[in-house]
Order: structure tokens, then sequence, then C-alpha cells
């Protein structure tokens, strides 16, 4: 656990290779065995939540009572932070309170002041611009379907230039997957990001490449992976040229009959059905059922989709174990 101990996981750029792999190993481990033991006794975790989450909150919070952290969560609606206190002065005073902080917002320069302002290890539970504790579940769930994750190729169908896109981006760089991103253009993560995934992957062997046809893109997937078309925080106006722009880049049953997929994945939640608010919306408005998925592929896929949700809790609880345990702490030894 050397590496890790008091160490912030704000995105996956601050780690090697080797690192998100330890981490994805840790989470395989993890998985069944409940007899670990918890570093410590006392610590406690903030938990501030400026955007909603399910899977997220919910791994935290399970995590940290299986290690027998105390939490408290945080919200805009019940705390000071944003409207009357800034990021920098909840820092401050949480920093003397607790001893790590998981955050889940908006822009990156948040999680980062937090880090800098606190003291303490913070978590980046989703940023605009990274997503990285859902990377270590993916990868968990790509490397029980492949036995490694080197030389694995994903394709990602839809908004790639956001947080899942480009974290999928960084971590497949870093541990030697190939990433295509199959999109218009415009929706490409950001240029100075890709020079640097594309320098990192010379050195692990990764590929980092760009492709606007679904056909061909989906030749090329061992696994096909994809995220709603606008993202929490984005205003509705947006809705009408996303669909427009990315239907194209819809995961159906072309994408599937055109690729030799073993394993479709999303972080959830997703609009493959007419069973919530925002799809019921979309539906009345722009007529359509299904959205970045269709129903037919996100049920025929389901197993992965929702082992990938499963993993959340484990790899979550295995960076925790990670980052607050002493250096030489061992879950596994009784
Ligand atoms: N995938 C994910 O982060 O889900 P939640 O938004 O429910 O936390
Ligand atoms: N891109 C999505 C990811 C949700 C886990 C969002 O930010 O809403």
């Amino acid at each position: 656990m050397k590496s890790f101990t008091n160490r912030s996981f704000l995105k996956l750029l601050d780690l090697t290779g080797d690192e998100i792999e330890f981490l994805v190993d840790l989470s395989l481990k993890m998985d069944g065995y409940r007899n670990y033991k918890t570093p410590c006794a006392t610590k406690n975790m903030a938990l501030i939540f400026e955007k909603t989450s399910t899977r997220t909150r919910c791994s935290f919070e399970v995590a940290c009572a299986d290690l027998a952290i105390n939490t408290v969560y945080l919200d805009p609606s019940t705390s000071q932070l944003g409207k009357k206190e800034s990021v920098k002065d909840t820092a401050r005073v949480l920093g003397r309170m607790f001893d790590a902080i998981c955050y889940r917002g908006y822009g990156q320069e948040r999680v980062q002041a937090l880090a800098d302002y606190s003291g303490l290890p913070v978590f980046n539970a989703l940023t605009n611009e990274s997503h990285p504790t859902q990377i270590i579940a993916d990868f968990a769930v790509v490397k029980k379907t492949f036995g490694s994750l080197k030389g694995v190729t994903l394709v990602y169908f839809g908004d790639a230039r956001y947080n899942m896109g480009n974290s999928l981006m960084v971590g497949c760089a870093k541990v030697g997957m190939n990433f295509v991103a199959c999109c218009p253009k415009e929706y490409n993560p950001d240029g100075d990001l890709i020079k640097t995934c594309r320098k990192i992957a010379n050195e692990t062997g990764a590929s980092i490449t760009f492709c606007e046809n679904p056909a061909e893109a989906a030749k090329l997937a061992d696994v096909i992976y994809t995220d709603v078309w606008v993202s929490m925080g984005e205003p509705d106006e947006v809705w009408e040229k996303r669909i427009n722009d990315l239907l194209p880049y819809q995961v159906n049953m072309n994408v599937i009959n055109n690729s030799k997929v073993k394993i479709v994945l999303h972080c959830l939640p997703s609009f493959h059905n007419l069973e919530t608010e925002i799809g019921l919306n979309v539906y009345k408005k722009y007529g359509l059922k299904e959205l970045e998925i269709t129903d037919e592929v996100f049920e025929m896929f389901k197993d992965s989709i929702f082992e990938e949700a499963k993993f959340r809790l484990l790899s979550i609880k295995a960076i925790i174990l990670a980052t607050l345990s002493d250096e030489d702490f061992d879950p596994f030894k009784a």
C-alpha cells in the first residue's frame, strides 16, 4: 500500500499504469472476500456531493461503513458550500475536522482546491473533466473478462469530450489498452489531453484513435462503452443539438452486429427506455424512445453493465483502503 498512503485520488494522470492496475487487482481480490482487516477504527470522511448520485455515493457510504470509517454527507442545500462559503474556506475547515474528503461536483479546479487547502487525501467522485473511480471499476470488469488489460481495444461511442471519455482515454493510455473514440470531431477530447495521452501510449504500447464511422469503429471493439449524451450540470437547451449530432453514434444492434464485442459497458445511469423522467421528456419533445443505447442492446449486455456497477463499491473500497491505511498494512493478512 506504500505508494498510496495519504495520497489524493484526483485524476488518473496522477497515477502510473502500474498503480492503476494495482487498484484494479485489489478490487478484483475483494470480490467475494469479506474478511479483510480494516485499516483503523476511528477515521472520518466528509462526502461532498454538489451533483446527484446513486452508485458513487452508495459505494463511498458502504465502503466506509465496511472499513469502520465514519461519514458526514454534505450537499449545497444543507451546507454553506457555494452560496455562503468558498471551496477554499470549506477545505480549511474540513481539514481540521476530518481524515479525508470525497468530492463530486463541477470543475476539476474545485476538487484540486479541496486537496490543496485541506491538507487531506481527497477522492474525486466525478467532476466535469474526470471520473477516475469509475475507471478502476470498468477496468476490473475488463480484466475479469479478458484476463489482462494490455492489448484490449475499447471503443467509446458518444460525447468523448466529457468526464467519461477523458478518463477512459487516459486510463487506456496508462495501462496499454487501445482507445477509440467514435463520435463527430467536435466531440473528441481536448487536443492537449490527446497529445499527452498519445505520448503515454507510445511508452505503454497503447493506441489512441478517432473514428467518425460507427461501422468501422465497431469492427475494432473488444469492449464497447457509452455514456449519456447530456451530462449532469449541462443545460436542457443542449439536448436538441446533442441528439442530432450523436444519434448516428447510438449503440444499437447495427453496431453490435458489426463487431466481435465481448462486453458492453455503461457507467450508468442510462436512457435506454421510457422509465425515467428525463427519458420521457425527451420522448415527448423529440420522439426518441431510447438514446445512447437501445433497450435491446442494454438488456443483452446487462450482466457486464451491472457487474460494472457492483465493482464501483469494490473499487472505491480498494482506493480508500490503499489511501487510508499505513504503509505496511495488509488487509488480507489475518
Ligand atoms: N456511474 C456513476 O457515477 O453513477 P452515479 O451518478 O449514480 O454515482
Ligand atoms: N457523463 C456523466 C457521467 C455520469 C456517471 C455525467 O457527468 O453526468
